[in-house]
């Protein structure tokens, strides 16, 4: 979500006659797009900042603006960091040309943020956010041949340690009509694979007259859009995940046959405490219904360790629930209290920081051993892969044709592939025969 929105303000601001910089010493505006999931990421932007204050001390005229959901959460307060000049929340960000332009033209601090995020009366701030979304949501990307166009804003789950109901607001769903639109300009522009977003994208639902449309028929309908060859879709929601996504993504081969759907816990205890709506059972049953429907899925999910009160065996359970479901890879958390949350509010953070990150260390191993294991079977096999591009950084490739760069791709399921081929092969589709495997990554050579 953020990347989409830093691309959005990037488009704007280049249409306002702006350009981009690779180093922040040359920059006349430096804006950091902001996350506030954990504390770790926010202690990160105050660090950037005091970076910046040694560039401004030599540069007063710097522009710098702080948006995004930390902006959103902290307001006025982060605007009394020195060296900040404009603060503008996640709804905000199509005023960020006009702010820019009137920081520099009136050397004042500027605040934008929601005042009342989770009540109506917002329609102004919605109505231009889908413009901006329009206006710009069609530009250059970071990665050739791809983008992500979004589907609905905000979120209703409340799950107790989650900061971003308060700071995105709530659950919004974009019109079926101007997604397809979007899609449409995208594929004409190039674009072949679309990444649909939202928090908890399986709860798309637009109403227009007797016409309700949910997910599953806004992927049937983007599958019909010419020239887009794979639709994803992140993240999902175990709590009413409807099957229909699941028969369409059977039924229609341009619907990637993968699930980003975070368990959080294994544990019974931990996820009411959580509220997250739903046992360990009931999500490895949907789990087990998902491999019945798509055989080849890949499931991807995300685990927080060291929630508040979580014993060893609740983590037990946690470590039984990743072994059953056999994912393709999970992200691991360690719990970090959000202001504002019930959590925070509510529970202790009891877990010390040392077993958080053993618990966190122990949850990957498991996993690559499980991976380590499951992706043996791509050996020899030739899978299709959209290229992204140079892989930023040199893998252990057994380098077949070093004579040229080593290019990053990824499968319909998201593996990410390795492999040595010409910089031309960026934004196509090409197979590569797997020839070496490793928990994250599979390695191979074109065919
Ligand atoms: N502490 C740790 N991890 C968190 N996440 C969300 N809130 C917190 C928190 N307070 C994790 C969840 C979510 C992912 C995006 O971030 O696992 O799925
Ligand atoms: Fe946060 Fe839960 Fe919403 Fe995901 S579903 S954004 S974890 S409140």
């Amino acid at each position: 979500m953020n990347k989409l929105d830093t691309s959005l303000v990037a488009n704007a601001l280049r249409q306002a006659g702006f350009e981009t910089t690779e180093k922040v010493t040359d920059a006349d505006v430096v804006l950091i797009n902001t996350c506030s999931v954990r504390q770790h990421a926010e202690q990160r932007v105050l660090s950037h900042l005091g970076h910046l204050k040694h560039i401004k001390k030599s540069r007063p005229e710097l522009i710098v603006g702080v948006i995004g959901c930390m902006a959103q959460r902290l307001g006025g307060e982060l605007l009394k960091h020195e060296v900040v000049d404009i603060v503008a929340g996640p709804a905000q960000i199509p005023q960020i040309p006009k702010l820019v332009a009137e920081a520099a033209s009136h050397e004042m601090k500027l605040l934008a943020v929601s005042e009342q995020i989770r009540t109506a009366g917002r329609d102004s701030e919605i109505d231009a956010l889908d413009g901006f979304e329009r206006d710009y949501g069609s530009g250059d990307n970071n990665i050739k041949s791809q983008a992500f166009v979004r589907v609905m804003r905000g979120c209703n789950n409340f799950c107790t340690y989650c900061v971003v109901p308060y700071v995105r607001g709530p659950e919004i769903s974009r019109a079926p009509g101007a997604i397809i639109e979007q899609m449409k300009k995208l594929a004409q522009k190039g674009i072949k694979q679309i990444t649909l977003l939202g928090q908890s994208i399986d709860s798309y639902r637009y109403t227009s007259g007797n016409e309700t449309y949910r997910l599953a028929e806004l992927l049937r309908m983007g599958a019909e859009v010419d020239g887009i060859r794979w639709i994803r879709f992140i993240t999902s929601h175990p709590r009413r995940f409807d099957e229909a996504i699941l028969q369409v993504m059977a039924e229609t081969p341009k619907v990637c046959p993968y699930l980003h759907i975070p368990a959080q816990s294994g544990s019974d205890e931990i996820l009411k405490a959580m509220n997250r709506g739903y046992t360990a059972g009931e999500y490895i049953e949907l789990i087990e219904k998902a491999r019945a429907i798509v055989p080849d899925i890949a499931i991807a999910g995300d685990f927080i360790v060291g929630f508040p009160g979580e014993t060893e065996d609740n983590f037990a359970e946690t470590v039984r629930l990743v072994k059953k479901v056999q994912y393709k890879n999970i992200f691991v958390f360690k719990y970090s209290p959000r202001p504002g949350t019930k959590a925070e509010e509510k529970l202790a953070d009891t877990v010390p920081l040392e077993v958080k990150k053993q618990r966190n260390t122990e949850l990957l191993e498991i996993q690559n051993e499980i991976a380590e294991r499951y992706n043996k079977r791509f050996l020899n096999k030739k899978v299709e892969v959209l290229v992204e591009g140079p892989s930023k950084k040199p893998h252990l490739n057994s380098a077949e044709a070093d004579n040229q760069p080593q290019l990053i791709g990824r499968t319909a399921t998201d593996y990410i592939v390795v492999f040595n081929g010409s910089e031309k092969l960026a934004g196509q589709f090409t197979k590569v025969k797997i020839t070496k495997t490793s928990p994250l990554t599979l390695f191979g050579q074109l065919t």
